[in-house]
């Protein structure tokens, strides 16, 4: 028999950690799927994604922004902590959204702290390579896990002039490296490879003792992450080449609701068994009481 907890439900297997999704690295392949709800949680964490990235993505794919340059602390920790709640095995992974670690090391730690102490994340990450190795070492020396991300790091996308493949050129494949190599001596436990020619993803993932987790990066990768709206086709039309859709649930919700629509239009909605009905006895006092005033 499995073990219960005390409300009787079965236990959960045992919570996933950054240390287990380091040792993973040449194991097993990690699957990672971004979440921003608690539903969303309990839905990706029961098709076995190993992490659940509280994305700053959700600036676009919930919030409605363009990018994801708007997205404050306060979004982050509110979504984060409602992953947090829903998830009960994979590892919870907070984004730390622009500026809120870039300027210097007691923010960034203050920063990435209250993702853990007040959304109850277990994890960080954050976008840059040499530059922000002082902010992610003081995170890691408060006791707080850190993923890196590099290639295309939206959060510069300004500077970067728009979501462009990375790293394509020998040079800039070679600083790549370079800043991959920082990331792990920094300390991060993994980092995502975003937009970056497979042959550059192939050589980082074989030249670091970490994890590294592709999205647009080629097969080579220590493991995958995609949005979860971009898996499943509810974020609009446009689909990224490095985007592949297992689902139209965008496509199915617009079906339902516009039958819904139709329905109460016509008044088939709601029918005799959606609706309630009260005692006869109680209907006839009713009845006799107002025709009666
Ligand atoms: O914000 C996000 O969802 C991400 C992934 C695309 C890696 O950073």
């Amino acid at each position: 028999m499995s073990p219960r907890t005390r409300q009787g439900g079965a236990m959960p297997k045992m919570k996933i950690t950054a240390p287990d999704i380091a040792a993973a690295k040449g194991q097993r392949k990690l699957v990672v799927i971004t979440a921003y709800d608690a539903g969303q949680a309990a839905i990706a964490e029961a098709a076995g994604a190993d992490i659940l990235l509280v994305g700053d993505s959700l600036g676009m794919v919930v919030l409605g922004y363009e990018d994801t340059v708007s997205v404050t602390m306060e979004q982050m920790l509110h979504h984060a902590g409602a992953v947090a709640r829903g998830a009960r095995r994979a590892l919870v992974l907070a984004d730390m959204p622009f500026l809120s670690y870039q300027a210097d090391r007691n923010s960034a730690v203050t920063n990435a702290g209250r993702m853990l102490k007040e959304a109850r994340a277990q994890a960080v990450k954050v976008e840059g390579g040499r530059e922000i190795v002082p902010q992610i070492r003081a995170i890691v020396q408060a006791g707080i896990p850190v993923m890196g991300h590099l290639g295309l790091t939206p959060q510069h996308v300004a500077a970067l002039g728009g979501y462009k493949v990375q790293a394509r050129t020998a040079q800039a494949a070679a600083m790549l490296l370079e800043d991959a190599q920082a990331l792990a001596d920094a300390g991060c436990f993994a980092m995502v490879l975003e937009c970056v020619p497979s042959p550059v993803a192939e050589l980082v993932t074989r030249s670091v003792p970490i994890p590294t987790i592709g999205i647009g990066a080629g097969p080579d990768c220590d493991g995958q992450v995609l949005v979860f709206h971009d898996l499943l086709g509810l974020y609009g039309d446009f689909k990224p080449k490095f985007v592949k859709r297992y689902a139209d649930l965008g496509g199915m919700a617009k079906d339902a609701l516009g039958r819904f629509a139709e329905d109460v239009r016509s008044g088939t909605f709601p029918a005799k068994e959606n609706s309630f009905d009260m005692a006869p006895d109680e209907l006839d006092k009713l009845l006799g009481d107002t025709q009666a005033s």
